[in-house]
């Protein structure tokens, strides 16, 4: 039985970057889960007969929030939603899910990266046909939903049993319990030659793979382990917990140091992975050799063609501003065009539909390509597997071949955390006002050549996004860009992006802090970082 139960708006159902997060104990409060979920299926049209596919990385409060939405799927005129077994889908995977059962969209269950249990983070985002987050017009209009909200409906039923596949029925909704690994798995085998990768790990090759107690654990069991050979035990952390075992699921330097240390370490295996929360970031290392995201984008864009879906070519390949110029010069020596977009992977989206971009990459650990809307982990992990089965070469030495082809972007992140909003304000405000003086300006790393606020016009509907970082480029062709930070949880975080070019001629074994000393040394003396802040270094250097 249908039921309309009223209920009062929330202020704080703004959505973000990635649809709406927050603390749990925020969403446990009666009505909070419920009011967005309305404030979405009103904005959507098309729900009548429509298929919703819902699924999450897991995490606390996960299945709650699953039953809850089937019996409002069920309320509000889908016939099917497609879950996941277990309440599991990986975000990638629940972009294949929308794209390959033609649903009208997708809950995704999530706060990516950021811890969970009960004192700790949830989300809901809403994905659209095309398998990726829905664009701004639509989340701003599902906020101003939430704002006028009075009632919600739902459907008067039992909890559904969604951890044995299968087909349910909730009054008119026919709810399919699905294998959340075997499309996504599917997908992948079309994309990568998984009997190269068979050979390489039937001949010695090691790796491990760190699935950080989130939702890539059985997806890496089943491809890596199961599907391409690879011994028992090369996925770690493979279980999804709703805590994440305490851990923070964000697979970097900091948070993934276990994997770190071993592959620094005399035991090191070949090769080392991770993801986090809801499996769309990745981390790679080499035996005894990190790879930046920005170099990362590079490598897998100059050696896609080796895997079979990339074999015919790229048609372009896109990353963030802040994302370093290394893939640049991947494009150029490709003869493919390189899209420059703003952060955030939802910028990406119109590209990839519009058969503009084939890969796309973020310095903050995304690499993707238009097999989904989403950016994605194992993908990535799949992509270097395959190239590294073809070529036999140790990553090390893979990047040191790209280097003295390309060159090198010496490449470093520094993460001011938790200023006062008003200070990283003022810190902004001055540094956008003094651009114009800048050109010509002698610094620490030589003479600035260019300063503007970065904004972006879409190339596909000429909608324009501004003020999206301050870019300043060095004569030399080094940049810095200073940005704030669009998802943080407490006051703001500046971000320091530090780029140093050095010709393939050039000395391509630097440890990157000493490459880029002057450069830290030039943002301070241009922003006034430690007289704004108050902090003398930054909090996470990555
Ligand atoms: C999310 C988005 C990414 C973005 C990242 C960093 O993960 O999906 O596309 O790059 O946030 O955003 P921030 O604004 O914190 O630098
Ligand atoms: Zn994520």
């Amino acid at each position: 039985m249908i039921q309309d139960v009223s209920t009062k708006p929330f202020a704080d159902q703004k959505p973000g970057t990635s649809g709406l997060r927050k603390k749990v104990r925020v969403f446990q409060q009666p009505n909070y889960a419920e009011n967005f979920i309305q404030a979405v299926f009103d904005v959507v049209t098309g729900k009548e007969g429509a298929t919703l596919v819902i699924g999450g990385d897991g995490r606390f409060l996960n299945r709650e929030v699953i039953q809850v939405a089937i019996r409002m799927a069920a309320a509000n005129g889908f016939a099917r939603v497609l879950v996941g077994q277990g309440g599991i889908l990986s975000t990638p995977a629940a972009s294949h899910v929308i794209r390959r059962y033609g649903a009208l969209g997708g809950l995704v269950l999530s706060a990516s990266h950021n811890p969970g249990g009960p004192e700790e983070d949830f989300g809901i985002k809403y994905n659209i046909a095309n398998g990726g987050p829905a664009p701004e017009a639509v989340t701003e209009a599902i906020h101003a939903r939430t704002l006028s909200i009075e009632n919600y409906r739902t459907f008067a039923a039992p909890d559904v049993d969604i951890d044995s596949p299968g087909l349910r029925q909730v009054g008119p909704l026919t709810v399919e319990v699905i294998d959340p690994v075997a499309d996504y798995a599917a997908l992948m085998e079309t994309l990568f030659d998984f009997s190269a990768i068979r050979a390489l790990f039937a001949g010695g090759f090691r790796m491990r793979f760190d699935a950080m107690s989130a939702v890539t654990g059985p997806y890496a069991h089943e491809i890596l382990e199961r599907r391409l050979g690879a011994p028992a035990g090369t996925v770690v952390n493979g279980t999804p917990l709703p805590d994440f075992g305490h851990h923070h699921p964000d697979p970097n330097l900091v948070h993934a140091r276990d994997l770190y240390d071993l592959m620094m370490g005399p035991d090191a295996p070949d090769f080392g992975a991770a993801s986090d929360g809801d499996g769309d970031r990745n981390l790679i290392i080499g035996r005894n050799q990190y790879v930046t995201p920005s170099d990362s984008l590079a490598v897998l864009a100059a050696n896609a063609h080796l895997a079979p879906g990339y074999a015919r070519g790229l048609a372009g390949i896109a990353r963030s501003m802040p994302t370093s110029a290394a893939a640049d010069r991947v494009a150029a020596a490709l003869g493919v065009p390189l899209f420059e977009t703003p952060t955030g992977w939802k910028f990406f989206g119109n590209l990839l539909d519009a058969g503009m971009a084939t890969i796309c990459g973020e310095e903050s650990a995304g690499t993707g390509s238009d097999h989904v809307r989403e950016k994605d982990g194992l993908w990535a992990v799949l992509l270097w597997l395959n190239i590294l089965a073809v070529r036999r070469q140790p990553v090390a030495q893979i990047l040191a071949e790209h280097w003295a082809r390309f060159g090198r972007n010496y490449y470093a992140r520094h993460d001011y955390e938790a200023i006062p909003t008003d200070r990283a304000d003022a810190l902004m405000a001055a540094l956008r006002s003094s651009l114009p003086t800048l050109p010509g300006l002698d610094t620490p790393a030589g003479p600035v050549a260019s300063a503007d606020d970065f904004a972006y016009t879409d190339p596909t509907d000429a909608s324009v996004s501004a003020r999206q970082g301050v870019r300043i480029g060095f004569v030399d062709g080094s940049r810095i860009v200073f940005r704030l930070s669009g998802t943080g949880t407490e006051g703001a975080t500046l971000r320091v992006y530090l780029e140093r070019y050095v010709a393939a001629d050039g000395d391509l074994s630097l440890e990157t802090a000493v490459a880029l000393a002057p450069l830290v040394a030039a943002a301070e003396a241009l922003a006034g970082i430690a007289g704004h802040t108050g902090m003398d270094r930054p909090s996470v250097i990555t």
